[in-house]
């Protein structure tokens, strides 16, 4: 573990947060209202806390998943995703709702994006609760979107630095990862 880091400045409230989120529920419920099957699938780790407080406003049937790729600075080449731990629930003619933390280059989504409509789901969406439009370099549909962010780094509601401030209830600046973080 490194030193200990200052606590990052805040970004977005927790409460702005808050009242985001339950706006994509309302909006998100709408939409599948009519869905035969919904499978939420939720990006590890730092999609977890975003999922479990938008899940819970949405009062549908809906199934609960995990996929979960290499980490983001691997020192791999930007574009290479190797999956860690893939869903259990067979998606085939299902309405799939991918939820992730934040879309930088977009690399990550495309890649899952596209795996799973190869694997037959009826339809495949995006939420994502903060967007780096842009730091984006190959374009990703997003469906739902939190929060459009720039190019900063931030941790909490989900986010790391390290494996730092997941548990932080508002969404924080931080200096980027530097080689000795890896
Ligand atoms: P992409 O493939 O470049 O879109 O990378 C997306 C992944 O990079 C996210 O799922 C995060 O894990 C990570 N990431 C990108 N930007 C940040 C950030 O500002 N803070 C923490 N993690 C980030
Ligand atoms: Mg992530």
């Amino acid at each position: 573990m490194s030193q200990k880091r200052p606590l990052p400045r805040e970004l977005i409230s927790a409460q702005a947060v808050k009242d985001r989120i339950s706006a994509l529920a309302r909006q998100i419920e709408i939409d599948y209202q009519d869905s035969e099957e919904l499978v939420c699938i939720g990006i590890l780790k730092g999609a977890v806390f975003f999922m479990v407080d938008l899940l819970q406003q949405i009062h549908l049937p809906l199934a609960v998943d995990f996929f979960q790729t290499s980490s983001y600075r691997g020192g791999q080449e930007a574009g290479e995703i190797r999956i860690r731990k893939d869903i259990e629930i067979l998606i085939r003619d299902k309405d799939v709702l991918l939820i992730e933390d934040i879309i930088d280059t977009g690399y990550t989504l495309r890649t899952i994006l596209d795996l799973f409509r190869f694997r037959g789901a009826r339809s495949v969406k995006l939420c994502t609760l903060l967007d780096k439009k842009a730091k984006r370099e190959v374009e990703v549909d997003v469906d739902y979107v939190g929060f459009e962010i720039d190019d900063l780094f931030v941790v909490g509601y989900g986010l790391d630095i390290e494996e730092q401030f997941r548990n932080l209830d508002y969404i924080g600046v931080c200096d980027p990862p530097t080689d000795q973080d890896k």
